[in-house]
């Protein structure tokens, strides 16, 4: 039987609130069932008997959470960045996405991709498929086979896109999404189906209105696009002259969070006030992604305002936007574009600092999952990880070590794995 209760020993760091880390060295970290039982500085009596891996010496840290990867753009990364978002979807997403009509050539695409998170330090992922059934149920046969715990979309996209590349209108469009939530019904444990419209521009109003009526009945998460890019943002002007602000036109259609209505939205980079006042009452997550909002232009995100309105938010790795699926690499970027946006924006929003960083990356977006640190009930996911190779004696206090690792650490320096209790190496 796999053993989910077990106890793990080592130099703990995660976060109780953005601005909060608990750092415990020599500390046990407790699973108990898949969940977490707490972070203690010796193993209380009542865990006496409970396996304990002991990594002294190595940092344990929670799973980090991409709230957005396009698993279908990984086999093009480096590809067209020095194009604006939407020329890039015309000359590489869109022509790519279209391959995986040819099951043979998704089988390829997407074990490469589930191969590289498997090994890096992510735990959970909200993931767009393409518009296909087949190859996206295919994509969540791999992922729940690979032991991580992630949310899938078939992406919907009826309009604005050539023949071939869309789907041909919104009924048909709207059938195989009950088409694929059929055929993934009962099959998962660690792979949930999530309505996936691409973005308002790909969506009928047709479209949307049905996958309105899916998330209504299903109770399912939504995941989309929004204010990534200028140009996006008028194109949505004109097809949407309706809609007071972008955001106003999915929730038209009962799209955009709310009660039984988990939603994430990529990006914001250029949401204004009453945008984000409707995140913070609905509740919606953001997903930012600072690497691909600098490689298609986007913009620098206004992270320190979601924090300060205290919006639900995690980083996300937008790949093929974005170039790497590793976590860490958003932190460090998220760090660094919120300077340049301090700088040349606007003074008035300070710089991200390394654990508020850190804290978007593994507790922010690991509440969609209820995971993401340590806390008592949270479902256990855990990284261990050596990191002599680029922190020398004398390795200093915890903080300095875990901000060093979001700069560092690389794939190799990963020792185990472990996701809702679940070892995977
Ligand atoms: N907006 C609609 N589709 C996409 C996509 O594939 N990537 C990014 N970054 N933005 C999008
Ligand atoms: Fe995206």
């Amino acid at each position: 039987m796999t053993q989910l209760s077990f106890a793990i020993k080592g130099d703990i760091c995660h976060s109780l609130a953005p601005r909060q880390l608990e750092c415990v060295e020599g500390g046990c970290a407790v699973c108990e069932d898949g969940r977490s039982a707490g972070v203690f500085r010796a193993l209380p009596e009542q865990y006496a008997g409970l396996p304990v891996l002991d990594c002294t010496g190595r940092l344990v840290l929670p799973g980090l959470v991409d709230l957005h990867v396009h698993a279908s753009q990984f086999a093009y990364r480096g590809t067209g960045m020095d194009m604006e978002l939407l020329d890039w979807l015309n000359a590489c997403a869109f022509p790519e996405e279209s391959r995986f009509a040819d099951l043979d050539y998704a089988a390829r695409a997407y074990g490469r991709f589930v191969e590289d998170v498997v090994r890096g330090p992510n735990t959970r992922a909200c993931v767009f498929a393409t518009a296909h059934v087949e190859a996206t149920l295919l994509l969540m046969d791999m992922l729940e086979k690979s032991g991580l715990v992630t949310m899938v979309g078939k992406v919907s996209m009826d309009t604005s896109a050539p023949d071939g590349l869309r789907e041909p209108d919104a009924p048909s469009a709207a059938r195989a999404v009950r088409s694929w939530l059929e055929a993934a019904q009962g099959r998962y444990e660690r792979t949930q189906p999530m309505l996936t419209p691409r973005f308002i521009p790909s969506c009928s109003d047709a479209l949307l209105r049905e996958l309105g009526a899916i998330q209504r009945e299903s109770g399912l998460p939504v995941q989309s696009h929004l204010s990534e890019n200028r140009g996006e943002v008028q194109l949505v002007r004109e097809l949407c002259p309706w809609s007071a602000f972008y955001g106003a036109a999915y929730d038209e259609y009962g799209l955009f969070g709310g009660d039984g209505c988990d939603t994430v939205m990529a990006h914001c980079v250029l949401s204004e006030e009453p945008e984000l006042e409707l995140i913070r009452e609905r509740g919606v997550y953001i997903a930012h992604c600072p690497a691909s909002n600098m490689n298609v232009s986007s913009g620098i995100a206004p992270v320190r305002r979601f924090l300060d309105m205290g919006l639900r938010a995690g980083l996300g790795s937008d790949v093929a936007g974005g170039t790497l699926t590793s976590i860490f690499r958003a932190m460090a970027d998220a760090i660094q574009v919120s300077k340049l946006r301090w700088r040349l924006v606007d003074e008035s929003l300070p710089a991200l600092t390394a654990p508020e960083a850190f804290w978007l990356g593994t507790a922010g977006g690991g509440a969609l999952f209820g995971t993401g640190s340590f806390k008592p009930g949270m479902e256990f996911d855990a990284i261990v990880l050596d990191d002599s190779r680029y922190v020398p004696e004398p390795a200093g206090d915890l903080p300095t070590r875990l901000e060093r690792t979001i700069y560092l650490s690389e794939n190799r320096d990963i020792e185990h794995k472990f996701v809702r209790g679940l070892r995977l190496f």
